[in-house]
């Protein structure tokens, strides 16, 4: 993990700086909004970059994804694209994997588009194992559509190993 990595929860004023890198404001506040409520934990990332902001994001979801509703589900992993490949994204998913197994569950689920092959690289360096194909539905607005995924699960234990 880069040095004076600092992981924590999602506040509104990370919104701006956030958005610079995932430009999706409805999903932002839904995604705070659902982690007040509990339902979620919308995590930013920050380096010790002063007055930088967020440099990564990622969210859980405790009740699982679309295919599974028993395993919690990380998804929205985004980093800054200038911060990449300093290991936060693995920080992130790493501190995912703690807070899951301090609620006493033991896997992971995610769902990642099946071209995207930076992201299946790291998913499989970090020992999640591909379980198959899916075909994710997804709706935004009035405005729905399909993308072609694979999930993965992943063991908390050897997440944070
Ligand atoms: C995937 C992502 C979160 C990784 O974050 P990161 O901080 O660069 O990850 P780390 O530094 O911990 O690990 C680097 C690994 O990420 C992967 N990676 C994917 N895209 C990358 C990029 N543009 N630059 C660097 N690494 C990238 C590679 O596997 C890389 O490992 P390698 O150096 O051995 O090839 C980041 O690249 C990103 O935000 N991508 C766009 C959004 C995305 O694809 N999210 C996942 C959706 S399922």
């Amino acid at each position: 993990m880069p040095g004076g990595l600092v992981i924590r929860d999602a506040v509104p004023d990370d919104r701006a700086a956030v958005l610079t890198f995932w430009p999706h404001p409805d999903r932002f506040d839904r995604r705070l909004i659902l982690s007040r409520a509990g339902e979620e934990v919308l995590l930013v990332a920050d380096l010790p970059d002063p007055g930088a902001g967020a440099a990564g994001i990622v969210s859980i979801r405790w009740s699982g994804g679309c295919d599974d509703p028993v395993r919690p589900l990380l998804y929205a992993l985004e980093v800054r694209p200038d911060r990449r490949g300093r290991g936060i994204g693995t920080g992130l998913i790493r501190h995912v994997a703690s807070l899951v197994a301090a609620r006493g569950r033991t896997e992971i689920t995610l769902e990642v588009e099946v071209g995207n092959a930076g992201a299946i690289r790291l998913y499989h360096r970090l020992g999640f194992a591909t379980i198959g194909p899916h075909q994710h539905v997804w709706h935004a607005g009035t405005i729905s559509g399909t993308a072609e995924t694979l999930i993965m699960h992943g063991r908390t234990a050897h997440l944070m190993s």
